[in-house]
């Protein structure tokens, strides 16, 4: 049995990308192994250290929503990282022994200096920010705190031993930086840690709504909490295949030179309908037999709707729950480990 463990920001609503993304194995994996889940509210700051004031709401939130959506925190170990304060101790200490050029290299880290500072400003230019700073003034992301953040992860994985991580597919760069921290710390002072491996999804990646990629920031996601006429309403305005002009002309499912992204429906129904359901909606698709419309109505949308009265109900189930106690004895048999953890890599850096 492997040691899993696994974070997740509180960044807000959760969609079915995070879903199939990486909930999906936490609530597999939490099934069979034993399982250490984490908010991890001190990685929400090493970005929007500026705007705090929605942090705790957002952590409940996410709580809520990952109940709603299966995992059983009977089986598994569900904390709030800040809850557990040996993270920042481990984090202290591994960052003595992680280079710099290992940090500045993080293709995250190169990436969200420029999205980041992309978004930061037209916010600012926009007036949209009340609150901004100084005219023209930009949120500083340049911080020891923002270049740590993969230091910070490893010591979240490292405290509890992590072997396995259920993650998306983007935080890859990050378990290669975690792995070689561990590799560090191990050959500097003795083998303490184990080298964690990332657990990816049978599929990774979802298309949203327009055929993308579905992310909160493209604004093409299915929210897990999409009530239901907003959920018909977005399955009816989905992206198909622009050369199928009419219901009966020939269409393009899979992605091809026609029809590149291939159809976004299509995708979703692959997630949901049975293969010989699937043959023959592609079959008459490709025919000029079944038009998209049908097709969403009558396929995609009751699929989707049933996963969704499912959650639905879940969410109702749990929406009575002491989220804060929830948290407080899951952080209480974290600490136990984590304590634990902590005085053996103390002892092996030569510490009290
Ligand atoms: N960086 C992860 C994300 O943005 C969240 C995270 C923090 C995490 N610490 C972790 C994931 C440890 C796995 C293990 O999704």
């Amino acid at each position: 049995m492997s040691r899993v463990v696994s974070g997740m920001r509180p960044t807000g609503r959760l969609h079915l990308g995070n879903y199939f993304g990486a909930l999906k194995n936490w609530i597999e994996l939490s099934q069979r192994h034993g399982c250490r889940f984490f908010i991890a509210d001190w990685h929400m700051l090493t970005t929007g250290y500026e705007e705090t004031g929605a942090l705790r709401e957002n952590v409940r939130e996410l709580v809520l929503e990952l109940l709603a959506a299966g995992l059983d925190p009977a089986r598994c170990l569900l904390f709030r990282q800040s809850d557990v304060p040996e993270h920042a101790e481990l984090a202290l200490l591994l960052g003595m022994v992680t280079p710099l050029s290992w940090l500045e290299n993080n293709p995250t880290w190169k990436e969200q200096l420029q999205e980041l500072s992309k978004t930061k400003l037209t916010r600012t230019l926009s007036g949209e920010r009340s609150a901004a700073p100084a005219a023209g003034a930009r949120h500083e992301l340049r911080t020891f705190g923002h270049l740590g953040y993969p230091v910070l992860q490893a010591a979240d994985i490292l405290l509890y031993r992590g072997e396995k991580v259920p993650v998306g597919q983007d935080q890859l760069p990050h378990l290669e930086l975690s792995r070689e921290i561990a590799r560090r710390f191990n050959s500097l002072y003795g083998q303490v840690f184990p080298e964690p491996q990332a657990l990816l999804t049978q599929t990774p990646k979802l298309p949203g709504l327009d055929g993308r990629k579905m992310s909160k920031s493209y604004g093409n996601a299915l929210d897990l909490s999409e009530a239901p006429e907003a959920l018909a309403k977005k399955v009816m305005g989905a992206y198909t295949d622009p050369t199928k002009l009419r219901k009966d002309s020939p269409g393009h499912p899979e992605p091809c030179a026609e029809n590149p992204p291939g159809c976004a429906v299509y995708a979703l129904e692959k997630l949901y309908l049975g293969s010989d359901k699937l043959r023959s909606i592609a079959a008459d698709c490709r025919a000029g037999k079944l038009g998209c419309v049908a097709d969403k109505r009558d396929n995609l949308l009751p699929a989707l709707e049933a996963e969704y009265a499912r959650m639905r109900q879940q969410r109702e189930r749990f929406s009575g729950v002491d989220v804060e106690a929830l948290l407080a004895e899951g952080a209480e048999k974290a600490r136990a480990e984590a304590r634990a953890t902590m005085r053996e890599a103390r002892r092996a850096m030569g510490l009290a």
